[in-house]
């Protein structure tokens, strides 16, 4: 009998719960045994904080009728890295402490084999450093973002555009019948793919993301342009990561701040910036955590699935250190090292992009 577990790390994205289904169901029909590690690692690490000791069984019962559910029946967390763990010192302060050994003992004593673990680049550079530390992992990989690299996609993106581009469909009739400017803020700190695909789905004239620094003044004159079309109103969707390209007031005003460095609150500062510019009313809205929750849509549901599957198909076949990945129309395993910190912006000689030129979409450059 082999003995797994599997824990999820870092953001949710709707298609955890189908993740951990289909490896517990998957586990189960070999005849293994499958544990829950609850948020992320703290579950090991913390075990006082847990009524069931922060690690318990999963049945073919606790894993029901849950792949269409958004967030993890596992939980997760940001704050749980085992190899910078956030440990309170004597004095009040807090100091930063690895504890990887610790999750590698309990392994050894509670007898278990191996990890899946299911998470976006901070997760899937802790389950690489545990590989290497000899504990045999395979990861998932996850994020609503879509910004891992060595797969097609993530699941958890599919869902986040549709949600996005819905958004974006009933905010053109509010927009269009008070001639207004909307700015739509959506995630993406570094990469801005949900900006684009659903700033193209939706509809939008302009699309600011983070991979390209993007002039105001532009955005402005696409509004201009449009007004001068007879087209009252216009939507710009900004990915929460994206920057002007020359500073000017837009960075002047996130210095004055302290946000300099991860510009938050962009939509609210483009709105305000494009209402100054071309006197409309402008309006913005923050899509947010919005994009997180609710079922996954049946791309990411399968991809989930096939993804809990594909990691335990490799723990039979004895693999480690690897990571699942979605090489259309299969599933393949990439070696953790070769995602592990590296992140996947939009490429800008896209197709994605030049579609988005093509149609006349402003990209702010
Ligand atoms: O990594 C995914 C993501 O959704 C980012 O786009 C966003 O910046 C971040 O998570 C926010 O996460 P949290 O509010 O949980 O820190």
């Amino acid at each position: 009998v082999k003995r797994i577990a599997i824990n999820t790390g870092g953001g949710d994205a709707p298609g955890l719960n189908a993740v951990i289904r289909a490896t517990v169901l998957a586990a189960i029909n070999r005849g293994w045994e499958c544990y829950g590690i609850r948020d992320g690692f703290n579950g090991i690490l913390e075990p006082a904080r847990y009524a069931d000791g922060g690690v318990f069984r999963l049945t073919r019962d606790r894993v029901r009728g849950i792949a269409h559910l958004g967030g993890t029946i596992l939980g997760t967390t940001n704050k749980g890295n085992p190899l910078h763990y956030p440990v309170k010192m004597p004095d009040g302060s807090t100091q930063d402490t690895d504890r990887s050994g610790e999750i590698l003992d309990y392994f050894k004593r509670e007898k278990l084999d191996a990890l899946v673990s299911v998470g976006g680049d901070g997760s899937l550079t802790i389950a690489h450093a545990l590989h290497k530390m000899g504990l045999p992992v395979v990861g998932v990989p996850k994020t609503i973002d879509n910004d891992l690299d060595k797969t097609v996609t993530t699941f958890g993106f599919d869902t986040a555009v549709a949600f996005a581009t819905d958004c974006l469909d009933r905010l053109h009739s509010t927009a269009e019948s008070h001639q207004r400017v909307m700015v739509v803020e959506v995630m993406g700190r570094y990469a801005g793919w949900i900006a684009l695909h659903s700033g193209i789905s939706g509809g939008a004239h302009s699309i600011l993301i983070p991979e390209i620094p993007f002039d105001i003044e532009k955005v402005a004159q696409k509004v201009r342009w449009r007004d001068g079309l007879g087209r009252m109103y216009s939507i710009v969707v900004v990915a929460e990561g994206a920057a002007p390209v020359d500073g000017g007031r837009l960075v002047a005003e996130a210095a004055a701040t302290g946000h300099a460095e991860r510009l938050g609150g962009i939509g609210e500062r483009v709105a305000k910036e494009l209402q100054e510019r071309t006197g409309k009313d402008a309006r913005v809205v923050v899509l947010g955590h919005l994009l997180r929750g609710g079922s996954p849509t049946s791309f990411d549901r399968l991809a989930a699935l096939r993804f809990g599957a594909a990691a335990v198909r490799a723990l039979e076949q004895d693999m480690s250190g690897v990571m699942v990945s979605l090489a259309f129309p299969n599933v393949e395993y990439v070696a953790l090292e070769e995602v592990a910190g590296r992140m996947k912006g939009v490429p800008l000689d896209s197709d994605t992009v030049q579609t988005a030129r093509d149609i006349g979409i402003c990209l702010g450059d």
